[in-house]
């Protein structure tokens, strides 16, 4: 424990407003979180800051299709990812904007320090760039593709100020040796070096050709890079120039993903070493959630909203998958399969079923107070060892940011408890003194060993820990529990019960998944005029009401309606898909080509008697997976009765593949 609150500043990275978020993102939110909470459980003072990097050229154009200003646009995108933090139980201490006055104020003069130390001079470049990543890339020619992201690079001549990146070769070099920690893990502390030693250019840092940015003072129409601005944010959410009095900085960890380790690890020490102000002390790199090996983005169809998981399993069960199943730093393939079996099995099964279980037993025996155990049993002694030497290694393992081993650990305690419950049966003792006494002994160790692992679990958990230690009766808040204190032995027996919550329910994994999808396809193509789904932080129940919310009757105009096109498509083929009893894999002609389109038809409609039909079919909407089945477009259906059974829509006259309908 640190003598007087020691300070532990940590980030996520700034995330760009020109998408909203997906699990990707969602989970480097969430692994701060869950660090925030377990270093404020070890005693110390903990900020942790987020934001939005709200510069550059992609937020210029989404403003301009938008049809809004560039300010208005960033302000709502900024208010939704705050707003989804806030959702999910995330919140930031700081959330940073790179349009905060403060930021702007921070920026201009980390640029200010830097060219009076002489580190920043005026020239011109000429390069390959990419508009998407914001980034030259080197080495690139004309009509070549980035080499990150795919798309089409373009040849960007400007005037620059250009910062002396090439004179910090030796003083990183020599800051990674002397602080092997600085870059995590060992694999990208490696690639980083290999990478400085390679020799490093100079990196210019502003830019002409785009408007939407931070202005270099006095030097208009400069205005600076993208990651110049973006890297300072981190700065700027602790007091920028006056952090000292904050005393924050330097940062003791900036979480990101390994695309930009690069620029957090050679760009932002070095622009700080120019500056002369202090280098964080660590950069962790973790690794991409996958869908099908592929990084997800809107335009693949791919990607994976935290909401929707949130809605029907709770925020909790997607917390515990995003650390439990992939070990942190590497990358991790996302399947909704593994999702619910997770929840089932660790969860509803594990968790949720030993707190309820020995709630209930000492509830029927002990009038629901904690019993007094007598004399212990070897078999008793085991368990209370194991309990105790998982608190070291669980501690052990989140310090490391091993949080796989460490829910591993806690599981395995978990499985030790069942196993003794099982073979002690306490439900079968009788009355009698001995056998009573033999009870209490048993529920008691039960009881106490949930105590320990509820309180190891609160800062992944936090939702359903708290339900567990309320039900053992513990009146503190959890959340200020100190781990340090943590040891075997400390449940008062005679302490009452209190009350029970749902925990975990289980769910049928075929229609958790179904309900997922439909949630959200909904939240990525919404129906018009539909209110915007909202993310409740428990309840199984709630993914019905978010599921069926109702249409609210606002009038479109006809250009909102002409965005929909919809086109006569002839059925060409139709199979039913393997686990998901209500889809159906169709191809149908649309008239310019055949697309595959997955329909939630299979309960009312024989495959056969689909075959040669004429319906009317979405055609312009994103495509999207539907229980790992791509579909490229829609199918009319009237939604008829309280089951909303569909109905497809048909056309009385002759009509051609192809029409549009208007
Ligand atoms: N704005 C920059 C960061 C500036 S920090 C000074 C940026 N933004 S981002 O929105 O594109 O990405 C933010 C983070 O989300 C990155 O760390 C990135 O690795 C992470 N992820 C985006 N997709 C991801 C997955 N599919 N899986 C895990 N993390 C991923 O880059």
């Amino acid at each position: 424990m640190p003598d007087k609150k020691q300070k532990f500043y940590l980030t996520t990275p700034i995330y760009y407003t020109n998408g909203l978020p997906h699990i990707g993102h969602t989970y480097t939110t969430v692994v701060a979180d869950v660090i925030r909470r377990y270093k404020r459980m070890r005693g110390y003072d903990v900020v942790m800051t987020t934001g939005t990097d709200e510069h550059g050229v992609n937020v210029e154009r989404a403003a301009k299709r938008a049809g809004i200003p560039e300010s208005e646009f960033v302000a709502k995108m900024a208010d939704a990812w705050r707003a989804l933090w806030d959702e999910l139980g995330i919140p930031a201490d700081e959330f940073v904007r790179t349009t905060d006055l403060t930021h702007v104020r921070t920026v201009q003069w980390l640029f200010k320090l830097c060219r009076e130390n002489g580190y920043v001079y005026k020239g011109h470049y000429t390069g390959q760039y990419c508009i998407y990543d914001n980034a030259f890339v080197n080495d690139a020619k004309p009509g070549d593709n980035c080499p990150d992201c795919g798309r089409p690079l373009e040849t960007v001549t400007e005037e620059n100020y250009f910062f002396k990146l090439s004179s910090f070769q030796k003083p990183l070099l020599d800051f990674y040796k002397k602080n092997p920690d600085f870059i995590q893990p060992d694999t990208r502390r490696n690639e980083i070096i290999s990478f400085v030693e390679g020799g490093l250019k100079d990196l210019s840092i502003t830019r002409t050709t785009i408007r939407w940015g931070i202005p270099v003072p006095g030097e208009e129409p400069h205005v600076f890079y993208v990651w110049f601005d973006a890297l300072t944010a981190y700065l700027s959410a602790v007091g920028g120039p006056e952090y000292e009095k904050r005393g924050y900085w330097p940062a003791d960890l900036h979480l990101v993903g390994k695309d930009i380790i690069r620029f957090h690890t050679v760009y932002w020490p070095a622009f700080l070493m120019a500056a002369m102000l202090p280098v964080p002390k660590q950069v962790w790199a973790h690794g991409w959630f996958l869908m099908d090996a592929a990084k997800m983005s809107k335009s693949k169809g791919n990607v994976v909203l935290p909401r929707p998981i949130v809605n029907m399993l709770g925020m909790d069960a997607l917390r515990y998958f995003l650390l439990r199943d992939v070990v942190f730093g590497q990358d991790g393939n996302f399947s909704y399969d593994a999702l619910v079996t997770r929840y089932n099995s660790d969860l509803a099964n594990g968790l949720g079923n030993l707190a309820s279980r020995t709630a209930a037993l000492i509830e029927k025996n002990f009038a629901g107070k904690i019993p007094k155990p007598d004399a212990l049993k070897p078999q008793d002694e085991v368990l209370a060892k194991e309990a105790q030497n998982a608190i070291g290694e669980v501690l052990e393992n989140f310090d490391k940011l091993s949080f796989a081993r460490a829910l591993e650990t806690i599981w395995t305690v978990i499985a030790a408890a069942d196993k003794y419950l099982t073979s002690e049966q306490p439900w079968a003792l009788g009355n009698s003194e001995a056998e009573q006494a033999r009870k209490a002994t048993v529920l008691w160790t039960t009881a106490e060993l949930l105590r320990i692992v509820t309180a190891l679990l609160f800062p992944v958990l936090p939702d359903s820990a708290t339900k567990v230690w309320t039900l053992l009766g513990q009146s503190d808040a959890l959340s200020k529990f100190e781990l340090d204190g943590l040891r075997w032995s400390q449940l008062t027996p005679g302490t009452s019960l209190g009350k029970s919550q749902t925990l975990f329910p289980r769910v049928d994994k075929t229609e958790a998944i179904e309900r997922i999808e439909a949630m959200a396809n909904e939240e990525l193509n919404p129906t018009p005029g539909a209110p915007a789904p909202a993310a409740s932080a428990s309840a199984v129940g709630a993914s019905a009401a978010a599921a069926a919310a109702p249409a609210v009757s606002d009038k479109i105009g006809i250009e909102d309606f002409a965005k929909v096109e919809m086109r006569v498509g002839q059925i060409k083929t139709a199979e039913r898909i393997v686990g998901a009893d209500k889809l159906l894999k169709l191809t149908v002609d649309i008239g310019t080509e055949i697309r595959q389109i997955c329909a939630g038809i299979a309960q009312y409609y024989e495959p056969e008697s689909l075959i040669g039909r004429k319906v009317a079919v979405v055609v312009n909407l994103a495509p999207r997976k539907l229980r790992g089945v791509e579909s490229n477009g829609m199918i009319v259906a009237a939604s008829v009765g309280p089951e909303g059974r569909p109905v497809l829509t048909g056309f009385h006259e002759e009509v051609e593949v192809g029409a549009r309908l208007k």
